[in-house]
Order: structure tokens, then sequence, then C-alpha cells
């Protein structure tokens, strides 16, 4: 190879590799759904443990008191292949979900008064 030859090698390799260095981190990102999780302390706790088998989503469209999550975990380990998580980890874990995802006091809006309803054409 001529010396000439071996400079404009060089040269692609060292322009090609940044390209690989992109891409090669924008295939780790894909398929991992941690972007809905509220990020208050001890998220990153529910990103590792609890969306292994479903997405985060599940986790945020539901709510509930320290019972209703702490059911929630026991039925997954009891049915769904859950592992122990251990008092530590299911504390903070519990913290986590029932101040971020807590028991709602009411789930449905209130009907909207007659006046501001729209009207029915055929009735
Ligand atoms: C070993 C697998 C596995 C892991 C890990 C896991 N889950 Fe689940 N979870 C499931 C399965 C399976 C379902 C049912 C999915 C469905 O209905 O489509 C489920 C359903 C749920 C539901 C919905 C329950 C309902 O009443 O509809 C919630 C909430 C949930 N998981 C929260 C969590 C939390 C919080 C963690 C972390 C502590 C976690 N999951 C970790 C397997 C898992």
């Amino acid at each position: 190879m001529t010396n000439r030859m071996k400079l404009i090698w060089l040269t692609l390799i060292t322009l090609s590799l940044p390209l690989l260095f992109i891409t090669a981190s924008s295939t780790a990102q894909e398929g991992v759904t941690v972007g809905d999780l509220v990020q208050e302390e001890g998220w990153q706790l529910v990103r590792d443990n609890c969306t292994e088998c479903h997405s985060s989503l599940i986790i945020v469209q539901n709510s509930g008191n320290r019972e209703v999550w702490k059911s929630r975990i026991e039925w997954m380990q009891s049915s769904q292949g859950l592992g122990e998580l251990g008092p530590e980890l299911e504390g903070s874990i519990l913290d986590y979900l029932t101040s971020n995802y807590g028991q709602k006091t009411a789930s449905r809006r209130h009907a909207l008064p007659t006046h501001l309803m729209p009207t029915t054409p055929n009735l």
C-alpha cells in the first residue's frame, strides 16, 4: 500500500469512528421505557426492578395506597415470577409508588352542568 493510500484509509477510519459510537448508543436506548416514570427519589429502583417484564406504563396507570401497592407486588411474586425484593428495597419502592402514584380520591370527573352540555340535534 502506498503512503498516500494509507493516509486515505486512516482518514476514513478516523472520520467514521464517531459514527460507530453514535449508532451503538442509539441502539442501546431502544426498547427502554423509563420516560414516563416520575423522576422523584427512588425512581431508578422502580426502573431497575419493575420494568423487566412489562412497560413502566402499567405502573404509572395504576394508583393506590401502600397496602394496594404491596398487594400488587405480592400478587406478582406469587403468580408472575417476581422475586423477593427484600424489606429495604421493597420499602423504598413502596415509598416511591405511594408518594407518586398514591390513592386517588376520585378517579372520575364530575358530570358537566346541563347548560354546558352539547345539544343533541335530534332530540
Ligand atoms: C417477573 C416479572 C415482573 C416483574 C419484575 C414485575 N412485574 Fe408487574 N406484572 C407482571 C405481570 C405478568 C403483570 C400482568 C401484566 C398484564 O396484565 O398484562 C404485571 C402487572 C403489574 C401491574 C398491574 C396490576 C393490575 O392490577 O392490573 C402493576 C401495577 C405492576 N405490575 C407493577 C409492578 C411493580 C411496581 C414492579 C416492581 C416492584 C413490577 N410490577 C415488577 C410481572 C412482573
